[in-house]
């Protein structure tokens, strides 16, 4: 199953702003929404879902299993409790959120246990966020190609993790970029800006035009309707190979996303 190119990122959207926000999301169009059982909002997206009366198979929900939800009947249990909030019988995707387990729980169970929750038609298809190159090789040894469907790692242009997607592209495993434009600050970035009119475009167009060029998929957020119709309309924009080249340059490996109580040891 491909893996949609714009993810709303929903981190934050919660209690009647949580769920007008990813309403208004669906009105601009968005069609793919990305949460997390710890992001607490899962019932605030069936609501908004519900409530735009889009088809629910025109629309892809994923959702990350909490850390404290990794031990096998804890996740199947948990994810339960997902469906329910999200007013869905079958999630499109459900992701382990980090490599973390705490007590007798480890990564080989829980991602078994994601395995059976796809045999057992809880969801669709299953990924990982925030694995190392050693994780997703034990991933794939475990459940055989092409079971992981995606690896969501933070990908902007400061941040372009190059080894951790060379790595998954030669597993087969498909990269979603979040954190794409890094919290917001491209959108001041010179060369970016330069790039963007010369391209007659937005700094975030151009941002999310260089994430897709690349393969991935993008998890974003906005509160800010003009945002994010502007954001989606990246679809249409191709960079040239200047233009490619200088995305590129702006590495500076400047991680955002690394709690200290989550991360594992990053490549
Ligand atoms: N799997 C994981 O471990 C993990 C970790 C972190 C995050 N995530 C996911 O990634 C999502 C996105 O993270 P994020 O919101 O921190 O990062 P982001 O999407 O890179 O940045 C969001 C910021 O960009 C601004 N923005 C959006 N469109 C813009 C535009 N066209 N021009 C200028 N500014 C623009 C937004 O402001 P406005 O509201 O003003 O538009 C907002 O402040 C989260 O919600 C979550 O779903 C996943």
């Amino acid at each position: 199953m491909p893996i949609p190119p714009f993810f709303l990122g929903t981190f934050g959207m919660k209690g009647s702003d949580g769920r007008r926000a990813i309403l208004q999301a669906l009105e601009c169009g968005f069609r793919a929404l990305d949460t997390g059982q710890v992001y607490d909002n899962e019932s605030e997206i069936g609501h908004a879902v519900v409530e735009s009366a889009i088809p629910r198979d025109q629309l892809f929900i994923a959702t990350n299993i909490a850390v404290d939800n990794m031990a096998p009947d804890r996740l199947l249990a948990s994810l339960d409790r997902s469906r329910d909030d999200l007013q869905t019988d079958c999630i499109d995707l459900t992701l382990i959120h980090w490599p973390v387990v705490r007590g007798d729980a480890t990564i080989c169970r829980a991602l078994e246990a994601l395995a059976l929750a796809r045999q057992r038609g809880l969801t669709r298809a299953i990924g990982v966020s925030n694995f190392t190159i050693a994780l997703m090789h034990q991933a794939v040894d475990l459940l055989g190609p092409g079971a992981i469907a995606t690896n969501q790692i933070e990908i902007h242009p400061y941040f372009q993790n190059r080894k951790v997607v060379e790595s998954a592209t030669a597993l087969g495993i498909h990269t979603t970029s979040f954190k794409t434009l890094a919290k917001g600050r491209i959108a001041s970035d010179p060369t970016i800006q330069r790039i963007a009119q010369r391209l007659q475009a937005t700094p975030a167009q151009v941002v999310l035009a260089w994430a897709l060029a690349l393969g991935h998929s993008t998890v974003t957020s906005s509160l800010r309707r003009e945002h994010l119709a502007l954001n989606l309309r990246a679809a249409a924009l191709r960079l040239d190979a200047e233009a490619m080249a200088d995305m590129a340059g702006l590495e500076r490996h400047e991680r955002l996303t690394n709690p200290a109580a989550l991360a594992p040891a990053w490549d």
